[in-house]
């Protein structure tokens, strides 16, 4: 048999990779492979496989890491259970977790050097010095001056390993001190080599954030430039020890309190992160200035099933936020998007409105989907057939991409009920691939007119059929009606000019066949129990605002094409338009 362990007969694993192990593994997940696993409180109970009991004896406690057995008093951790349960011996069952936990397991021999470890103790030395040179050097005056202007705190930072790397050979000259060759510097992506052969430190006059593997190790630097310097931030190289796309700043310090949340926090910048942690959220993580790629995402997979994404709220990173859902959707994690104000991002938006701004933004997170529809109904596109085509073929990725079958159904039907069309023609054209030739399968759904929030001219129509009293509040709201979709709009226009006692079911031999499909359902619907007044200010603010929602679409649409010198006028005349438009929907759409 092929198996891991015997290959590797006579190799010890280094206890901090057990740990590791350890560490990644959710003993709810491992052992509710083999025990049928329910929660009970903040544990997990099942019948015991040990003695083999049917009630449900055997206790999983997450917080503590392990398993008891109140009738047979078997328990232990994950290793343990793997051992008893299948008559393993340590190492083996170790390796059967890293396994299951993508944990890779170094294969070096028994007390042999691993040859990466002059890398690492070259960049935790240096990240000392870099550290100790931000707080007491001279010529890091102006960085603890733009740290002080930027409201961060030198002893509140200390924990993150800041530092700052001067300009000029000091500290090749410190290095050389404490013994690190040259040439570890260079393989490390400390130095550089010059055209002449000489080398010169790689981070030279820049603010350094230390990034730190999932153990905790220093594997290399974010280094800020201060001012206008190019590039704001030069990371460190891809090295044996640093591999960008297996790294989250700040994994290593959120990951308990990530699996104690039981969701992690993803933002951009490594200021988002240590703003969001000095506001009181610890589990907080940035990707390192690269596209959140499904390898990052695996590694808070370990951690948890859900994850908040919160982005500077531009264009930009509206685009990247949606992009990283789509990664998390294909490993099975929930993605949530928090939406912070036009402009801001965390660091600012605690900077101008506290920690309580930013729990709000959190506390208001969306699910992706929901999120999606909502940005598609502001577009104004969930009005007409066509629009709805388009919306659907926006939504389609994302629905691809959804791994987990249930979230993926909840989505369909979610997408069902607001686009209007059957959750079979959904499913159809999810087959087909993209550009299938199966677009004559869209139908219309035959379901009966419900009360939906994302519907605001049906649900103003419902409203004025139905609580003939709003009819002239309205009318007064919206006073031509030409902001309405058809076949409310006609609909409109019939009740406006109507008589207060006029019931709608006079007009159904009046109009046309789509209104006339759109009248009945809406005669026949449930309607008691809707709150006709908030239901009206939410739709008569949503049609309000969308000439302003289609310009901003096409100013967006337009920004990758203005000359640069344009670029700033458009991209606050977005902001303006933006804040407007949540202006006019202070209470926007959620989800239940
Ligand atoms: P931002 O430009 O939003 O920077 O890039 P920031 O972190 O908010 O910094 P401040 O607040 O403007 O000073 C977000 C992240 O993208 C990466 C960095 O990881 C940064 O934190 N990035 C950005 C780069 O890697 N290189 C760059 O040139 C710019
Ligand atoms: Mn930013």
């Amino acid at each position: 048999m092929g198996c891991d362990a015997c290959r590797v007969e006579g190799m010890m694993i280094p206890d901090d990779v057990i740990e590791q192990i350890r560490d990644a593994a959710d003993p709810v997940e491992i052992i509710g492979e083999f025990v049928d696993l329910r929660k009970t409180g903040t544990d997990y109970r099942g019948p015991c496989p040990f003695h083999g009991g049917s009630k449900r004896n055997l206790a999983v406690i997450p917080r503590k890491q392990m398993f008891f057995c109140f009738v047979c008093n078997e328990g232990g951790d994950v290793f343990s259970f793997m051992m008893k349960r299948f008559g393993l011996d340590y190492p083996h069952a170790v390796r059967e977790i890293a396994n299951k936990v993508g944990v890779v397991i170094p294969e070096r021999p028994t007390g042999g050097p691993d040859p990466a470890e002059p890398l690492y103790s070259a960049v935790s030395v240096a990240a000392d010095w870099y550290a100790r040179r931000l707080r007491e050097a001279d010529d890091a005056a102006h960085a603890r001056a733009y740290l002080k202007e930027r409201e961060f705190d030198l002893d509140r930072l200390a924990p993150f390993g800041m530092g700052f790397a001067p300009k000029g050979p000091v500290f090749l000259k410190a290095m050389e001190k404490l013994g690190i060759a040259d040439n570890t510097l260079l393989e490390a992506g400390l130095a550089l080599t010059r055209e002449d052969g000489s080398i010169r430190p790689r981070f030279w006059g820049r603010l350094l954030f230390s990034i730190h593997d999932v153990r905790g190790r220093v594997v290399g630097f974010g280094g800020r430039a201060l001012g206008d310097a190019e590039p704001k931030y030069l990371n460190s190289p891809e090295s044996t020890v640093f591999h960008k796309s297996q790294l989250l700043y700040n994994l290593h310090n959120a990951k308990q309190s990530i699996r104690k949340e039981g969701r992690a926090i993803l933002v951009e910048g490594y200021f988002d992160v240590i703003r969001a942690v000095e506001s009181g959220f610890e589990n907080v993580v940035a990707p390192l200035g690269t596209a959140f790629s499904v390898e990052r995402a695996k590694l808070l997979k370990r951690l948890t099933k859900e994850v908040v994404v919160l982005y500077d709220s531009d264009t930009a990173g509206k685009k990247a936020s949606f992009r990283a859902c789509d990664e998390l959707l294909k490993i099975s994690i929930r993605p949530f998007i928090a939406t912070a104000p036009p402009g801001e991002d965390p660091d600012t938006l605690v900077r101008s409105g506290g920690p309580a701004a930013l729990k709000q933004v959190l506390d208001d997170a969306m699910d992706v989907f929901d999120r999606k529809l909502d940005e598609l109904e502001r577009r104004g596109w969930l009005g007409s057939l066509a629009g709805r085509r388009r919306a659907l073929d926006r939504l389609l990725p994302t629905l691809r991409a959804t791994d987990d079958s249930v979230t993926r159904d909840l989505y369909i039907s979610r997408a069902a009920e607001v686009l209007d069309i059957t959750a079979q023609s959904i499913r159809l054209e999810l087959n087909s691939g993209p550009g299938g030739p199966t677009r004559q399968h869209i139908a219309p759904a035959a379901t009966t007119a419900r009360h939906y929030r994302m519907r605001p001219d049906r649900d103003l129509i419902n409203a004025m059929l139905h609580e003939p009293m709003c009819r002239a509040g309205i009318a007064q709201q919206l006073p031509d009606g030409t902001l309405l979709e058809q076949p409310e709009r006609e609909l409109f226009d019939l009740l406006c000019s109507a008589p207060p006692t006029f019931a709608g079911a006079e007009l159904v031999e009046k109009v046309s066949p789509p209104a006339r499909q759109m009248l009945e359902e809406l005669l026949e619907s449930e309607w008691q129990g809707i709150d006709f007044s908030k239901t009206v200010a939410g739709a008569v603010s949503r049609i309000q605002s969308r000439p302003l929602a289609r310009r901003l679409t096409h100013l967006e649409g337009q920004l990758p094409f203005v000359a640069e010198s344009e670029k700033t006028v458009l991209q606050r005349e977005i902001a303006e338009l933006s804040r407007e438009i949540s202006e006019l929907n202070p209470t926007r759409w959620r989800a239940s």
